[in-house]
């Protein structure tokens, strides 16, 4: 595959412009159709970035088109699960949106399908390309916070209005979880190396009652993992309060957080300390967004790399696990898929 162009096509012009900007700037890559259903946003697009040579396509057309050899799925929620199977089934390479899926039976629908085939598959899970999750990851492995005992995280969307008008609304099971906290989930997993072996979980919905929005706006999600480590996440999307991450990650030689003050680390526990501040941006920049594209055509062109999509299936039985574990009283053992 190493010295061949990959032929490319965007399905949703949401946060797939972010993607097929992406794809325009891969030497390796040419963009070659979009799809949308708003046929008029997918000309406008072509038009705004005198992309002559891009075609407009629908999604069966281009999953069946020989010439195409990755596609990227920005679709709704609850298109990613059947597009991603098609994908699977006419050997396409695949980087989907979060989440991948929406329950436990679909995601070990993809992974049967997948397994046995060369197929790359990778989800946008943004933050993996802040410089500061990425500083912070090689930290906490050089043992620069001690052991880490406990990782907090709270997505707070600042964004009701997408909830409670728009397509989210009107899909079947929206979750906050799967649509915001697994952000905060995917950096629990990555920066601390762990796994987490079961979740229990609370929700509520008070902040968007009375509204169109069906479901619970915010999730709580208590992670045990098998070294003692305890993860608290939260899905907050009714949040009085602007669009932020707040991480607090407790090492046994010090304290993490970030929040709207900035990044930062306590290193003692005296009452007048100061923390030192990071100078590393917590969030990629803003026209970057699709910059995981990269990483996927590395391992296309490098031949299946099981060690980065078995990221991506953890990631996703620890989301659906949350969800599940709102329906039980006890904590909920998380399973996990080997590739
Ligand atoms: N990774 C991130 O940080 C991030 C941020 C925002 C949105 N997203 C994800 O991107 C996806 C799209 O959300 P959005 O905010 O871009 O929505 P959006 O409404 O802004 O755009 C979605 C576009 O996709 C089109 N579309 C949807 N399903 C389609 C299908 N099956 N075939 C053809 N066209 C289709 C719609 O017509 C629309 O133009 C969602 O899965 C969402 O979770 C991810």
């Amino acid at each position: 595959m190493s010295d061949q162009l990959l032929e490319c096509a965007v399905v949703g012009l949401g946060m797939g412009e972010q993607h097929a900007r992406a794809l325009l700037q891969d030497p390796r890559c040419q963009l070659k159709y979009v799809v949308d259903f708003d046929q008029s946003k997918a000309r406008k697009f072509i038009e705004d970035n005198h992309l002559t040579d891009v075609g407009i396509r629908s999604f069966s057309e281009v999953v069946e088109d020989k010439t195409i050899n990755l596609i990227t799925l920005a679709s709704y929620d609850d298109h990613h699960y059947e597009q991603t199977l098609q994908c699977i089934k006419h050997l396409k390479h695949i980087f989907v949106e979060k989440p991948l899926c929406q329950t436990l039976n679909q995601l070990n629908n993809i992974h049967t399908h997948w397994k046995d085939t060369q197929v790359e598959l990778s989800s946008n899970l943004v933050l993996r390309k802040a410089p500061l999750y990425i500083w912070l990851k090689d930290f906490i492995q050089r043992g620069e916070l001690g052991e880490i005992y406990s990782f907090d995280g709270d997505y707070l969307y600042g964004r009701v209005q997408k909830i409670t008008e728009g397509w989210r609304k009107d899909i079947e099971n929206y979750s906050v979880m799967q649509g915001g906290g697994i952000h905060i989930v995917d950096l629990m997993l990555w920066l601390t190396g762990q796994k987490p072996c079961s979740v229990s979980s609370t929700k509520n919905k008070i902040a968007t009652q009375n509204t169109s929005f069906r479901y619970h706006d915010f999730h709580s999600a208590v992670f045990t993992f098998p070294s003692g480590l305890i993860g608290r996440v939260t899905a907050n999307f009714g949040c009085v309060h602007r669009h932020q991450h707040v991480i607090r990650i407790f090492g046994t030689k010090g304290t993490f957080l970030y929040d709207d003050l900035g990044p930062r680390i306590y290193w003692n526990r005296d009452e007048e300390g100061k923390p030192e501040f990071l100078p590393y941006a917590p969030k990629p920049p803003a026209n970057q967004k699709g910059a995981l594209v990269h990483n996927l055509v590395d391992n296309i062109m490098q031949g299946k790399s099981s060690a980065n999509t078995q990221r991506e299936f953890d990631l996703m039985s620890v989301v659906l696990a949350a969800d599940e574990s709102m329906s039980y009283v006890k904590p909920l053992t998380i399973e996990y898929f080997t590739c």
